[in-house]
């Protein structure tokens, strides 16, 4: 179907693992990952994408002659972001903002060049933060629930945030870059007929993620435990009874395979990608399942400070991309924790430094 793939971010988390798993599923497809190697970590993949059959090319979106240089393609996948909530919080947003926005346009305009489909790795955090703080909850034991007898949002409901969320208002400026390419990527499919399509991902983990306490939260959790390392409750009273749903990125490849037969018909189509209410846990959940998975228990200490751009829950209504696609998750919380826990058992030594 496509025979010539560039996954920008190439040697990241996510644009790893999908460079990796699409040539394995497709062998005679050329497969070229393009990274700056600027997340701490992504230097482990050089290895894992050469014995894979990868083209590695060291390049930096920022700059479009870099992006050229990787050559031809006819689908991109793009994963190559700065991928933190708070980036540029408290500092400059130069570099977010000159990647995840204008790297994004330069990605944007080498497809429309090459005659290219598109598939845009977005986040939930598009949607602004006021809305989110809104959702009423319930507290139970062990985390927070979404009260559905008491949503009045549009796009909310029990099983969580549907496409058709309110999007006015600040979001932070990861969120606003990631809505902003989004934008840009409707318009390139709308004025250019750049094929393209959105997913909107909560959050995404599975081995191979270099976990750090703003980015890649269930891996961070299980190495703390694994490498016993304190964690810290923020907010929320101090009892780590927030809840996200996560996808392993297993789930996300097959996904990705099933949209990748409609895309080149895609005009700028959104879906919310998640584990839904199902695949959901709260970080005082987590610290179970991290007990259990490792057999370690780490101290956990209670913080009332509210972090930057912190929500109490978020959980993806996932109705519309199940029923598109035929979709849903396979990996549940408790073997997603198990998974990662035998990973970092597995490459602790070259892990422990890179997730000081
Ligand atoms: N991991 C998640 O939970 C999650 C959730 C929602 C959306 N996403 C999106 O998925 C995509 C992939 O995220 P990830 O988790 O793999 O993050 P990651 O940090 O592991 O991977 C991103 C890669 O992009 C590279 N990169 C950064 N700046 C670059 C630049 N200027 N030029 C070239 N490469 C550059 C980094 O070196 C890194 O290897 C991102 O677009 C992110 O916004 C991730």
């Amino acid at each position: 179907m496509f025979r010539n793939l560039l996954v920008t971010g190439g040697a990241g988390f996510v644009g790893s693992t999908l460079a990796l798993a699409l040539k394995a599923h497709h062998p005679d497809m050329r497969v070229t990952a393009l990274d700056n190697l600027h997340r701490r970590g992504s230097e482990l993949s050089l290895a894992r994408l050469r014995a894979g059959g990868v083209r590695f090319v060291h390049g930096d979106i920022r700059i479009a002659e870099d992006v050229a240089a990787a050559g031809t393609f006819d689908l991109l996948l793009d994963c190559s972001a700065e991928p933190s909530v708070v980036a540029g919080i408290g500092g400059s947003p130069a570099y977010v903002t000159q990647t995840n926005l204008l790297g994004t346009l330069n990605c944007l305009e080498a497809a429309r060049q090459h005659g290219a489909c598109v598939l845009f790795l977005s986040t939930s955090r598009v949607y602004p933060l006021a809305p989110l703080r809104q959702i009423p909850l319930i507290e139970n034991d062990s985390r927070f629930e979404i009260d559905g007898a008491r949503c009045a949002l549009p796009g909310l409901s029990a099983a969580g945030v549907a496409e058709d969320f309110p999007l006015g208002g600040p979001r932070s400026v990861y969120g606003a870059t990631k809505l902003a390419s989004e934008l840009f990527a409707i318009e390139y499919a709308d004025s250019y007929g750049v094929p393209a399509l959105i997913d909107r991902c909560g959050v995404l983990t599975g081995p191979w993620q270099m976990g750090k306490v703003d980015q890649g939260v269930v891996v961070h959790w299980v190495a703390s435990h694994a490498f016993g390392r304190p964690l810290r409750y923020f907010g929320y009273g101090g009892t780590g009874k927030q809840v996200r749903d996560i996808l392993h990125v297993g789930d996300l490849v097959d996904l990705v395979e099933r949209q990748l037969r409609v895309l080149p018909q895609a005009r700028g189509e959104i879906y919310n990608v998640g584990g839904g209410r199902p695949g959901s846990v709260s970080l005082r959940e987590l610290t179970d399942l991290c007990r259990l998975s490792t057999g370690k228990t780490v101290a956990v200490e209670p913080v009332l400070e509210i972090r930057a751009a912190d929500i109490p829950l978020y959980l993806s209504d996932t109705q519309r991309v199940q029923r598109a696609f035929d979709w849903s998750p396979v990996h549940t919380p408790e073997s997603i924790v198990a998974e990662i826990a035998e990973w970092v058992a597995e490459h602790a030594r070259e892990l422990e430094a890179i997730m000081a």
